[in-house]
């Protein structure tokens, strides 16, 4: 696979894979702090990257039987790496969500993080997820939404720039807005006990560890990494696209730059 397969916005750049794990590392407890499967239970993680969450669910629930599972082989490696010793039953397989080699009714619990969105089909994924999950079991989906997002100084080029981030996406079959959908998705799917909430994230320089890990290390370098395909696809020029990035990135100056955005986490029965 290449690093930029047509499919997936963000591609498979180092760039990319580091800020996989900055953005975990700085969201880890705002999305997983209530997530935690009781000792011994089987738990698939699908489209795990490069390990960033799997090494948050292994933090929160040491004791479970996990296997995590993602298209790419190079970031698989990664996560082999990321979470090497932590938990000796984790293990790491390539496989399509679509297509997946276990039998129905195998998973007690489900984990999917960042990934219905880069799908044209979510519905579908979240069907396939389903049967291979036991009667009773449960799912957790988290997904963010663009459209949540606003910030100050709010000037054009911001907003330019992170169109041009949505756009690319939706282009290429995701949905960047889908934080918003996770309960009719999560309903059509008929799925029992649905609750969804939002995670809101506020960065101000009040706060550095937020302006450092959030506002930069993932929303700058999310939009950053999109650069390439937001001008071959004609959505942006150099100039605009420059002037745009140095605007987004005065929403973590101090004092005037502030950066809000929300996730949403879903959890459900079968
Ligand atoms: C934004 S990354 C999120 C990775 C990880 N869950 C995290 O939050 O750090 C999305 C991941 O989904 C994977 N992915 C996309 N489509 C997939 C599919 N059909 N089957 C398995 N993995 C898939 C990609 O390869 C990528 O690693």
């Amino acid at each position: 696979m290449t690093d930029r397969p047509d499919f997936y916005v963000h591609g498979y750049s180092d760039h990319e894979l580091k800020r996989l794990r900055d953005q975990s590392q700085t969201l880890g407890d705002l999305l997983h702090h209530d997530t935690r499967y009781p000792p011994g239970r089987l738990v698939l993680e699908a489209g795990c990257g490069i390990g960033a969450q799997t090494a948050l669910l292994l933090k929160y629930s040491p004791d479970i039987q996990l296997i995590s599972l993602d298209l790419s082989m190079k970031s698989l490696k990664r996560a082999q790496t990321e979470t090497g010793g932590l938990n000796s039953t984790a293990s790491f397989l390539q496989a399509n969500l679509f297509e997946l080699p276990f039998a129905d009714e195998t998973f007690e619990d489900i984990f999917v993080c960042f990934v219905l969105e880069h799908l044209p089909n979510p519905q579908d994924a979240l069907q396939r997820l389903k049967a291979v999950l036991k009667p009773g079991g449960t799912l957790t989906v988290i997904e963010g939404d663009h459209g949540s997002c606003f910030f100050t100084p709010n000037h054009e080029g911001a907003r330019h720039v992170w169109n041009c981030l949505i756009e690319a996406q939706a282009r290429l079959g995701g949905d960047s807005l889908i934080g918003r959908r996770l309960y009719p998705l999560l309903h059509e799917a008929n799925f029992k006990k649905i609750n969804v909430s939002p995670r809101f994230v506020y960065a101000d320089s009040s706060r550095p560890a937020w302006v450092d890990g959030f506002t930069l290390k993932t929303i700058c370098a999310m939009v950053e990494g999109v650069r390439e395909r937001a001008l071959e696809m004609g959505l942006t020029d150099e100039h605009r696209w420059e002037k745009g990035m140095e605007e987004l990135r005065r929403t973590s100056e101090s004092p005037h730059g502030v950066f809000c955005y929300t996730f949403f986490k879903g959890t459900a029965v079968k």
